[in-house]
């Protein structure tokens, strides 16, 4: 392998922040872009000028220069695009959520063993400048002993209902959009035994003809006993960011606190010695490395960190964390607190994915 990957990139709409990823990094070069919209090619190669794009996937997957596909696509084509990558000898980097239920997932862990490419999963909010602090903080001791975690994801998503592939099968505001809230507390607790979840189908989605809930707190439970919470809100008004940020990690632990968001490059925490009023840390002058678009949407700067740790990972003979394994443990977090909702219990995750790997 030479000392720059090469990457296909698989749908166009968010795929967008991986194009400007990598065509910002030294440690990639573009390939090319794919999607069946040839007119979000077009828009997208105009966007860049870039010279070619296909609308062929299959061409892509033959291309010998690609060495990673990053897979954009709509959540319920996940499970078939890694499967189709893998097979034609690429490594896979795949946006949140990694599938949309476990049906797949020991086909995929098997495709993943047999041909040795890497899966790495693209959990955006991991590699935001306030968590990947908190993360650091973490590693490094500051907070002691975990003692508890709250996480969530709320943002008023009805936007989200316009496109078509919402209304399908396989859609839900848990997988898609609370993903981001439970892989946090994951990656802090990733023992997780027990889950217990409320969900609310509200009369806001109810309007969109749609039966999912959008509303979820959920309680999970580690085997060391260390409990997190998540909760998500996705079709009622917020507060907006300045007053409540959309995505929030707080760890509390024996010694310390800290609180990381999204989309405010905000980061809090009371180290000790511990004071009345915690420490504010803000990373303004990466606004426009993280925030590249119109607004601040989309996340080219988490995919710059995260396709660069790829990179490093796979350079050193690593594994990129997330990969498939760690991925398909959060979907089955996320299937646990689907089946709580469901029925009012309390789920055990290991009996989640004994049910789909055996
Ligand atoms: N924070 C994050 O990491 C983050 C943020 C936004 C979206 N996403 C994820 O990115 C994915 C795409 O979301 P989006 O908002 O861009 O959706 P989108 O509908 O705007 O874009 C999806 C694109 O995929 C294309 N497509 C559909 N089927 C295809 C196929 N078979 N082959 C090739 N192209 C195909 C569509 O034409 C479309 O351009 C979703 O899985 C979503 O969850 C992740």
């Amino acid at each position: 392998m030479t000392d720059k990957l090469t990457l296909g990139v698989l749908g166009l709409g968010e795929g967008r922040s991986i194009i400007s990823a990598c065509l910002q990094s030294e440690m990639w070069e573009l390939g090319n872009i794919c999607d069946i919209n040839e007119e979000m090619c077009r828009e997208r190669a105009e966007e860049f000028g870039l010279t070619k794009y296909t609308t062929s996937y299959q061409d892509m997957l033959r291309d010998p220069e690609i060495d990673v596909i990053g897979i954009y696509t709509p959540d319920q084509l996940h499970a078939a695009h890694i499967k189709l990558a893998l097979e034609a000898g690429k490594h896979v980097i795949c946006t949140k959520p990694l599938i949309v239920d476990l049906s797949q997932a020991k086909e995929l862990l098997e495709v993943q063993k047999r041909t040795g490419k890497a899966v790495f999963v693209g959990q955006s909010s991991r590699y935001f400048e306030p968590m990947v602090r908190q993360r650091q903080d973490y590693l490094a001791g500051k907070h002691g002993e975990l003692v508890t975690i709250e996480t969530h994801y709320i943002s008023d998503s009805r936007w989200f209902l316009q496109k078509s592939w919402s209304h399908q099968s396989g859609f839900s505001w848990l997988y898609n959009f609370m993903n981001h809230a439970v892989d946090l507390a994951a990656w802090y607790l990733p023992d997780v035994e027990e889950v217990y979840a409320v969900g609310v189908v509200s009369a806001n989605t109810k309007e969109w003809k749609l039966t999912v809930p959008d509303t979820i707190k959920a309680v999970l439970k580690s085997t060391s006993g260390i409990c997190a919470s998540a909760a998500g809100v996705y079709a009622a008004p917020t507060l907006g960011s300045a007053v409540e940020q959309s995505i929030s990690c707080t760890l509390r632990g024996t010694k310390g606190i800290s609180r990381a968001g999204y989309p405010k490059l905000q980061y809090y925490t009371n180290f000790p010695p511990v004071k009345k009023t915690a420490e504010l840390h803000t990373y303004d002058e990466m606004h426009g490395y993280y925030f590249r678009f119109e607004a601040e949407t989309h996340h080219a700067g988490e995919y710059q960190n995260y396709i660069e740790e790829f990179a490093s990972c796979l350079f050193q003979g690593k594994t990129p964390k997330p990969d498939l394994e760690e991925g398909i443990r959060t979907i089955a977090v996320l299937e646990a607190i689907d089946e709580s909702m469901r029925t009012g219990k309390v789920v055990k995750v290991d009996e989640v994915l004994a049910k789909y790997l055996g």
